[in-house]
């Protein structure tokens, strides 16, 4: 079964060395018709079938192949190389770099990278019929699958060697066909994705209110993640200054009376729902009906608690899995677990903020819980992090049994 992937837009293409090599060049040109940004990283034999040059000039990047390139390693190291990629592709895939990445090998480049990404691995191997056949490859092509790499091929047919069966690289248009046919299957494919995002604003008078620094891009970052893995994504969204996202379903609001209000009309069918907004505790006991004037020194406000929307989705009798988002100053894991806990929530995705920290910035990181894990996203930019977050949230969603409220953990 081919593994589910996000739409990659950021292909990292190994090519090993293999006559197959020069068909990678069309690929690499397929690849790019389809909107993704290609980096060639090339092992040393691959250099002897078809030059750098030929990648550098299909791909507009410039190919990696050394370990030890100083130049290179400065402008984008290996290891963010490794996280820049969604899906790393090694086609044509040889005996030999099969081998080395069933022995977990770091010895060049490409087989560091492999060893080093989070991003899923497809390989489309290539080689003699007989080397196919090896009771030696045999048994590294099926330890590489059983740890998730996707196996590309290989085809029947006629080989350069003149010697015919299994063991030539599978064409570049079905190379390609197979990743449409892996995004159709993304992580959240056939969910509805509810998300609110961006601040709520609390008037006191027809001029003023009270609301808070969220910018909504992480949210909207989150919604378009949860679109690119495949889910019906419905935006609930305070003010901002942002573009809809393509292809969901946005609902403006302004008061969290009013996201509490969309957020449950839009629940009814939701699998998923993420609160990401930043929703006043408080609101005004009354908003005046004129603008309030300056007649004496110090001027007391009647605030009372807002309805926290995220608390009483996960009291929903048919909840959805529900994951909300936790701000904090200081004590980020304590803070955190406690909401984990009191809201009785699947996921909470902790971030700490004040001066210069994730309110409208364009990068973040997330610490999240859930009942008995945790994983730290390191600082990247939100729309990467988004990526990371959804497939994480898929994988919790998956794992986690429907129609029963989360067993409460217990406070450390
Ligand atoms: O308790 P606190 O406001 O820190 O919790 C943050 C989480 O709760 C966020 O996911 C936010 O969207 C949600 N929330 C809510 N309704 C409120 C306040 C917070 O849904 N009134």
């Amino acid at each position: 079964m081919t593994t589910p992937i996000a739409a990659p837009r950021r292909i990292l293409l190994g090519i090993t060395g293999g006559i197959a090599a020069y068909k990678s060049a069309d690929l690499v040109r397929r690849l790019r018709q389809q909107g993704a940004e290609v980096q060639v990283v090339m092992t040393d034999a691959a250099t002897r079938f078809v030059t750098p040059l030929t990648f550098q000039a299909l791909s507009g990047r410039p190919v990696r192949y050394g370990l030890w390139d100083e130049a290179a390693e400065a402008a984008m190291g290996h290891i963010e190389l490794a996280r820049w990629a969604d899906l790393v592709l090694v086609a044509p895939a040889s005996a030999d770099f099969l081998a080395r990445l069933a022995a977990g090998r770091a010895d060049d480049l490409l087989a560091t990278l492999c060893l080093a990404t989070e991003a899923p691995i497809w390989v489309a191997p290539a080689m003699n019929r007989l080397m196919w056949a090896n009771a030696a490859t045999c048994a590294n092509v099926a330890t590489l699958t059983g740890r998730g790499v996707q196996l590309l091929g290989p085809d029947c047919g006629s080989q350069a060697c003149g010697e015919t069966g299994p063991g030539r690289m599978l064409e570049p248009a079905a190379i390609v066909e197979a990743l449409h046919a892996a995004e159709g299957a993304g992580a959240l494919a056939g969910l509805h994705v509810v998300i609110s995002a961006g601040p709520t604003r609390e008037p006191l008078d027809p001029v003023r209110f009270i609301s808070n620094r969220s910018s909504g891009k992480m949210g909207f970052a989150v919604a378009a993640a949860a679109r690119d893995a495949g889910a019906r994504v419905t935006l609930v969204s305070g003010p901002v200054s942002l573009p809809t996202p393509a292809g969901l379903r946005r609902i403006d609001v302004e008061t969290a009376a009013q996201m509490y209000a969309a957020v449950h009309g839009a629940i009814g069918d939701a699998d998923i729902y993420i609160g990401a907004a930043a929703v006043a505790d408080y609101t005004p006991t009354c908003c005046a009906s004129q603008k309030i004037k300056k007649t004496s020194d110090c001027l007391e406000l009647s605030l009372h608690k807002a309805a926290d929307i995220l608390a009483s989705v996960s009291a929903l009798e048919r909840r959805p899995f529900t994951v909300g988002f936790a701000a904090e100053t200081n004590d980020v894991e304590r803070h955190a677990l406690g909401k984990l806990v009191r809201k009785h929530l699947d996921l909470i995705a902790a971030n700490e903020v004040g001066t210069d920290r994730a309110f409208d910035r364009e990068d973040n990181a997330l610490l999240l819980l859930w009942p008995g894990g945790r994983r730290q996203l390191e600082l990247k930019s939100k729309a990467d992090l988004a990526r990371e977050f959804i497939a994480l949230v898929a994988e919790r969603y998956r794992e986690t049994p429907r129609c029963a409220v989360s067993p409460v953990p217990a406070l450390v």
